[in-house]
């Protein structure tokens, strides 16, 4: 039903009309989620930094909502248990670090004029997940959500689409969310 395309693509093609102002226009209900699309996901993409990939409506090409991919490397604090890091990293118990590849953004398009489901942008990002793993192999993919009560439905979104909660950060300002990537 809808169709996704590289923001990297498009930017070269230069094929998608009015592709500023519909960036302009996104609205979302993360205030740094639209930040992002609307001011830095060009940039973070000429810079090779993350890859933005937008869902479109082919009957209107407007955008339905859009992801946003990258590596990082996810460091272990002392609460992580040792079977936690040894089912994240595949074979030590002990390791201090994993690579994984990162949901960095993820939102619907709260101005679109159709119907989308989270979970449906959700799986858009996990096909590209799943190539990347198919690729190059990685275990597993994170999200990172704020840890506070307004976000409660956000992290409740990801652990009904199988994330768990990763305790991994002091401050608890945020929650780390992984997923065991199956290809
Ligand atoms: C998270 C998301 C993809 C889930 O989509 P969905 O499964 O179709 O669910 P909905 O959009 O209906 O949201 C479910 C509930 O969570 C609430 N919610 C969603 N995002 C929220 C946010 N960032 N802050 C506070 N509440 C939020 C919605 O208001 C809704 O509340 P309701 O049940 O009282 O109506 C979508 O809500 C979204 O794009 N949110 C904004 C972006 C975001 O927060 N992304 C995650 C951080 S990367």
């Amino acid at each position: 039903m809808f169709y996704v395309v590289k923001l990297k693509d498009v930017l070269q093609l230069d094929s998608f009309p009015k592709l500023y102002e519909k960036l302009s226009n996104f609205s979302s209900k993360n205030n740094d989620v639209a930040d992002f699309i609307k001011n830095k996901a060009i940039d973070f993409e000429k810079r090779d930094m993350s890859r933005t990939y937008l869902i479109l409506d082919p009957a209107t090409e407007e955008i339905v909502g859009y992801f946003s991919l990258s590596l990082k490397v996810l460091n272990f604090s002392d609460e992580v248990s040792n079977t936690v890091k040894k089912r994240i990293h595949g074979m030590k118990s002990d390791a201090p670090f994993v690579p994984v590849i990162l949901i960095g953004q993820l939102s619907k398009n709260f101005s679109y004029s159709g119907t989308v489901k989270g979970k449906d942008i959700l799986d858009y990002a996990m096909d590209i997940v799943n190539k990347i793993h198919d690729m190059i192999g990685c275990r597993v993919c994170i999200v990172e959500t704020l840890s506070n009560k307004e976000n409660q439905k956000v992290v409740d979104f990801y652990e009904s689409y199988g994330f768990k909660k990763l305790i991994n950060n002091k401050t608890g300002e945020y929650y780390q969310l992984y997923l065991r990537i199956q290809g």
